[in-house]
């Protein structure tokens, strides 16, 4: 493990820490939308992360989830989401994580996806695989839609907007063997590189919910494109996460719509 992957390791211990040790308070609720909110456990996740990173590495960027963020320019930068699936912390549901990824020029080298209620630490490292807890991951050989377990989530415009993925969440029920929504894409993604779901899709996410689990995925042996079958950006939103057995098949679906339905 590099010293880089051992320091990104490092944050994400500390943010569950945090996490786990706070869990069972009542914790402050702030809104950013209607049904879009921070507690001040992610708050405090971030402050403690982003002093940690200042004290290891003075000149680094830090784009993370909770405070202002301009997106674009280069450089060495750190992309945290210092709890994501906020929504199932503040309701005592234990599926959250704190996810952790380090950029330089453009690319991921490092991500760390950490799960503190059940001690999983999913880490990976360019070129060097994806690991649980230790332990090599690789997805799964499933190949036929319909053997398929697939998750989702949807945006927080959900009930505004007309892209909100219900279409696809509702085609994906007929096609696959079932879909889940469970909260938190990180560990979506996770799951996928552990052969635990055979497809993730969602879109409208932000650069902190992919970044490290892109990379934990790409490294099991994964496939992560857009909608359209073009190379994924974590800055585009919007992402088709596989085995790569069912890739094409759910390009299809979000294309077409189910099997003799019309889109
Ligand atoms: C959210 C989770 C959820 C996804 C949302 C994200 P947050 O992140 O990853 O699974 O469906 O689109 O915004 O708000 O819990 O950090
Ligand atoms: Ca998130
Ligand atoms: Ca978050």
């Amino acid at each position: 493990m590099s010293d880089l992957l051992e320091f990104a390791v490092d944050l994400a211990f500390e943010a569950g820490r945090i996490q786990k040790d706070r869990y069972r308070e009542r914790h402050s609720i702030f809104h950013k939308g209607e049904i879009n909110i921070v507690t001040d456990v992610d708050l405090a996740c971030q402050e403690r992360l982003m002093a940690l990173i200042a004290r290891r590495f003075p000149g680094d960027r830090i784009i993370s989830e909770e405070k202002e963020n301009a997106l674009e320019g280069g450089g060495n930068r750190w992309i945290i989401d210092p709890i994501d699936g906020t929504t199932n912390y503040a309701h005592g549901y234990p599926f959250f994580c704190v996810s952790v990824a380090y950029e330089v020029a453009g690319s991921v080298v490092c991500g760390v996806v950490y799960n503190p209620v059940f001690d999983e630490l999913f880490f990976a490292e360019a070129g060097k695989g994806s690991y649980l807890n230790g332990r090599r991951l690789e997805v799964s050989s499933t190949a036929a839609l319909k053997q398929s377990l697939l998750v989702t989530g949807f945006p927080y415009d959900v009930a505004t907007s007309s892209m909100n993925n219900i279409d696809h969440f509702v085609s994906f029920l007929h096609e696959a063997q079932a879909v889940r929504r469970d909260g938190s894409a990180a560990l979506n993604l996770s799951y996928v590189a552990a052969g635990r779901f055979e497809g993730f899709w969602e879109l409208k996410l932000s650069p902190w919910d992919t970044a490290a689990g892109v990379l934990i995925l790409a490294e099991a042996g994964g496939v992560v494109t857009d909608f359209a079958g073009r190379p994924f950006s974590i800055y585009r939103g919007q992402i088709v996460a596989s085995n790569g057995r069912v890739h094409e098949a759910m390009l299809r679906v979000l294309k077409e719509g189910r099997k003799g339905a019309r889109p």
